[in-house]
């Protein structure tokens, strides 16, 4: 990853798609969370071998597949899943659309924590199903959840709870007494669990990412837990990922969704890509761990000592860092100026996020060390 790849002009979201977000493109592109890193040279050869056969007709998830997939959250996550609870998805998005329309009806209440990935919020909407909040509280540069309100909005009938874990943009990894006090409280209130867990693979010691689904096997009955190669091997393109669900009853609401849809099987190279990542990808995964590492303790020193103003959320997991801008008493169209037009710089506003994500914003460092650099010269020119 020490090697600067230039991925303009290849049809990129995050290098080709500014104008439409931004209105202009003479940005520097520390947005939309993909790596600008090659994926495990594995992973290419697969593809490669793949591509000369020639022929790419529907593809099935095979054996060996599923096995990589079980045998991956095995040793990464100490969860012993089956193959038979495993359910595909082109994206974890999708699988969240999927979710809120098998387990909940048009009206019901969905439950989320701000401020979170923006496409909660959407896909709760866009489903016609009503949102309830319960903000993360912002404690000693931590942020914490307030049990007291979430218990309260659970028993305001909430159906389901969709649970960002680790967490985006706030940076959390979920301790186990978090995760455990959640889960006791939707069993409690008969709410579904569903865990965004795509950012899993991406925390390194001393935090751990648990799944919540695997802490008991009684919380098999009411989670579902969406994962993927695409953050972790930087595959997003591929649309390739996979829900485990461990309750029989609630894989044949998903299959009747998935029926709806018309949806049944995956992208072959997300396939060939998703396997070869999981058997042969781990080596790369912790070379990439801890070159983001060294990225986010750069930002964290260059920041302190030049503009201390802003102030770093400690990301205890993935490549998003998540910064408070309020000191510098900017409203948020300000900050958005002054980013775009003075520093040239595309981050994430936080204010997409929902409640509590006012005056932040959110930079992806999972870049060469050349443009994290770059990327702090126009910070630094933004609030000059
Ligand atoms: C928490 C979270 N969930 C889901 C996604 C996107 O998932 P997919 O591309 O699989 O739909 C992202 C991407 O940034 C994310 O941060």
């Amino acid at each position: 990853m020490d090697k600067f790849i230039d991925r303009k002009n290849t049809s990129s979201v995050k290098w080709d798609g500014m104008k439409a977000v931004f209105g202009k493109d003479d940005l520097l592109p520390m947005w939309v969370a993909d790596m600008d890193f090659r994926p495990p040279e594995p992973v290419l050869e697969a593809m490669k071998h793949r591509l000369g056969h020639g022929i790419f007709g529907y593809t099935i998830v095979g054996e060996c597949t599923e096995n990589a997939i079980v045998s991956w959250i095995k040793k990464r996550h100490r969860w012993e899943i089956k193959p038979a609870w495993l359910m595909y998805s082109p994206g974890v998005v999708p699988s969240i659309g999927t979710a809120i329309q098998a387990f909940t009806e048009p009206g019901d209440k969905v439950l989320l924590q701000s401020p979170v990935y923006t496409p909660f919020f959407n896909m709760i909407e866009n489903n016609m199903r009503e949102v309830v909040n319960s903000p993360l509280q912002m404690k000693n540069g931590r942020y914490e959840i307030d049990f007291n309100d979430f218990e309260e909005k659970l028993k305001s009938g909430v159906k389901l709870f969709l649970l960002c874990s680790p967490h985006n943009p706030g940076g959390r990894v979920w301790t186990k007494d978090e995760l455990v006090t959640m889960a006791e409280l939707c069993r409690k209130y008969g709410v579904i669990i569903a865990s965004d867990e795509i950012h899993a693979d991406l925390v390194a010691p001393p935090f751990k990412h648990i799944p919540i689904g695997s802490l008991e096997p009684s919380y098999a009955d009411f989670t579902l837990t969406f994962m993927a190669p695409s953050k972790t091997f930087n595959l997003a393109g591929l649309q390739s990922s996979f829900m485990v669900v461990p309750n029989e009853d609630m894989r044949k609401k998903i299959s009747g969704i998935h029926m709806k849809e018309g949806f049944f099987t995956l992208n072959t190279f997300g396939t060939i890509a998703m396997e070869a990542a999981y058997l042969h990808g781990e080596q790369w995964l912790d070379d990439v761990l801890a070159y983001i590492r060294s990225n986010i303790e750069f930002v964290k020193t260059e920041l302190a000592a030049n503009l201390p103003e802003l102030e770093v959320i400690e990301p205890e997991g993935s490549y998003l860092i998540w910064i408070d801008c309020s000191k510098t008493g900017l409203e948020d169209k300000e900050l958005r100026e002054k980013l775009l037009e003075k520093g040239k710089l595309a981050v994430n506003f936080g204010d997409a996020y929902g409640p509590g994500g006012e005056n932040f914003i959110r930079l992806n460092i999972a870049c060469h060390r050349s443009i994290v650099e770059e990327g702090l010269k126009r910070l630094k020119q933004a609030f000059s």
